[in-house]
Formats: structure tokens, C-alpha cells, sequence
């Protein structure tokens, strides 16, 4: 699996300005944050069991969780990242860990995640999927935020967007970092037999909100 964390580590401290709309390069991707993790909290809102969420970052999406008194678990894998999200949580779990590697023991009912799933390669999706739905009970779901693609055409032409405004940084991102088309990720969850519905959130991030059992 690549290795994130050094480059996690680093932006740790400037992360919520990037997100909360101060890097030009990056505003669009980050366009609506806040309503894009009340979404995600909103398709958990009715589990009364464990909510695991993986990659927390600085905690944004936890804190949001834990304030609608949902049972949250963070597992996030950057050192640097962890510390900010306790700071900001102290009576919450936020564990060392990864997308292939969660430790806990009981099985969850939701497991969700925030702009962190194109960490992996397609092959580990694939194997991260798997290994989350055998934690996860049944009509549990899996909801996960990030940046997909709605066709090869689309993607193209986002490119060139981001190439004639000079967002350089982001294009080497959407070029080295793998972002899915989202009929590649459907699939997937197809294979698990799981339902799964879809929303754009801006023009980067969509949401897809998949419920075990459910196809
Ligand atoms: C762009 S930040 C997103 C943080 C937060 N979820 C949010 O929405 O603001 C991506 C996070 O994913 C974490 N990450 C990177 N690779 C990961 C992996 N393989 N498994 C889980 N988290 C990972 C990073 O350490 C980082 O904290």
C-alpha cells in the first residue's frame, strides 16, 4: 500500500485552512465540506451500534458524529493527524490503523470515510471492501466520500479545467492518485451484493452510501 503518512504528517497542521477554503488551488474539491459530512453523518444517523470511521484526519467528520451522540470509532493512520483529531476529541477512540487494518474486535454497523479512500489502489478497494464487510453486521452500511468520476470523458475535461486555471498541485493529485470512475467502485459493492445510492456533492466529490444485504 503507498505510503501517505510522511506527506500527512506534514500538512497535519495546515489541514483544516485547506479545507475550510484557504488554498485556491483546492477550493472546488472542498466546496461544501461541511454539508458533505452531515450528509455522511445523516445516512448513519439511525445505528445505534458502532460507527467506525477511517482516515479521520483532524477529526472533522468524528466531531460531527460524535455530537449527534452516535457511537464513533476513528482509525487513522497519519501520527500527526491523530494527535490534532484528539486535541480536538479527547473522549473519543482514535486508533492507529488503516483501511486494511482495523482493530477492533466486535462487529459495526457503519463504516464511513471522507476524502481518504483514493489512498488506495483499485486491488486494494477491492480488498479493503471485503475485509470491511466482514466486520460489518448485516443491513450495516458503508458510506464513503471522495472524489470519483462519472465518466472517462468527465474526467478529461476536469483536467483541462484544472490545467488552463493552474492548479498544478491538484492536477499532479487527479493524475498520480487514484481516483475511480464510479461504475468501477459500483461494481465492487455489486460483487458484495450491496444496494447503494449515489449523490454529487460538487463538481470532485460524490457520496456513495451502500447498505449490506440490500441488492
Ligand atoms: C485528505 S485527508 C481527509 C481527512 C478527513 N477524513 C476529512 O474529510 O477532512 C485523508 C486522510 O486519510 C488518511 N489516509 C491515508 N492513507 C490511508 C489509508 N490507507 N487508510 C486510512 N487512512 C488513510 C490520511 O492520513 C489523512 O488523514
Amino acid at each position: 500500500m503507498p505510503d501517505f503518512n510522511k506527506l500527512f504528517d506534514e500538512w497535519a497542521k495546515s489541514y483544516d485552512k485547506t479545507v475550510y477554503g484557504t488554498d485556491n488551488e483546492y477550493v472546488e474539491v472542498f466546496q461544501n465540506y461541511e454539508d458533505i459530512l452531515k450528509y455522511i453523518s445523516d445516512e448513519v444517523a439511525d445505528k445505534n451500534g458502532i460507527i467506525v470511521e477511517i482516515g479521520v484526519g483532524t477529526g472533522n467528520l468524528t466531531k460531527l458524529l460524535y455530537e449527534k451522540n452516535l457511537n464513533v470509532v476513528g482509525i487513522e493512520p497519519s501520527k500527526e493527524m491523530r494527535k490534532i483529531a484528539k486535541e480536538k476529541l479527547p473522549n473519543i477512540d482514535i486508533l492507529d490503523g488503516h483501511f486494511l487494518s482495523i482493530p477492533i474486535d466486535k462487529k459495526v454497523d457503519a463504516i464511513v470515510t471522507s476524502y481518504a479512500f483514493h489512498h488506495l489502489t483499485y486491488d486494494e478497494k477491492k480488498k479493503a471492501l471485503e475485509y470491511l464487510d466482514k466486520k460489518l453486521n448485516n443491513n450495516g452500511k458503508i458510506v464513503i466520500a471522495d472524489t470519483m468520476f462519472e465518466s472517462i470523458e468527465y474526467k478529461k475535461n476536469l483536467l483541462k479545467y484544472v490545467e488552463l486555471n493552474e492548479c498544478f498541485n491538484l492536477l499532479n493529485d487527479l493524475k498520480t492518485e487514484y481516483y475511480e470512475l464510479l461504475d468501477d467502485l459500483c461494481v465492487l459493492f455489486k460483487e458484495l451484493n450491496y444496494s447503494y445510492s449515489l449523490k454529487k456533492m460538487n463538481k470532485y466529490v460524490w457520496v456513495i452510501s451502500a447498505v449490506k444485504g440490500g441488492y
